[in-house]
């Protein structure tokens, strides 16, 4: 599995997005052990509350199809789906890939094109995380 490949379908993901409110268009890619890949998209709901981003739509589906193991994300987003610097997650997201992921092998990679982009240990993301070894 190629990186670039993972970049180009964070990017097409982006034009999925459901985001009448924000106009602010986000799309990701997760990338499981074996090299699969599963997409999101950020989906807005009219409460705001409900909306969810895009890591956590490719999470959850990757999940909720029996995937456990992840090696990467990238993610890439913008204003009117302009995607022209990258697009850090949110402090919920983080959390969700904490769940899932050892943090420092799953790596978070910000996507401006398939030849711009920057790399992140999940560790450097979210230090200090709160996890599952603090109630197991
Ligand atoms: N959003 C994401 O999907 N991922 C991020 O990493 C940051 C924010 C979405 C949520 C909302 O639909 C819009 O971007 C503006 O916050």
């Amino acid at each position: 599995m190629k990186k670039e490949m993972a970049v180009r379908a964070a990017i097409e993901a982006a034009q999925k997005a459901y985001a009448p409110y924000s106009h602010f268009h986000v799309g990701a890619a997760l990338v499981t052990h074996d090299g699969k890949i599963y997409t999101g998209c950020n989906i807005e709901n009219s409460s705001f509350g409900a909306t969810n981003c895009a890591e956590r739509t490719a999470f959850y589906k990757a999940v909720s199809e029996g995937e456990r193991e992840f090696s990467y994300i990238v993610i890439a987003g913008g204003l009117n789906g302009n995607i022209e610097k990258e697009c850090p997650p949110c402090g919920i997201c983080r959390q969700v890939m904490s769940e899932f992921c050892s943090p420092d092998a799953f790596k978070v990679i910000l996507a401006v094109s398939e030849e711009n982009y920057k790399e992140f240990s999940l560790e450097e993301l979210l230090p200090y995380q709160f996890h599952s070894g603090q109630l197991l």
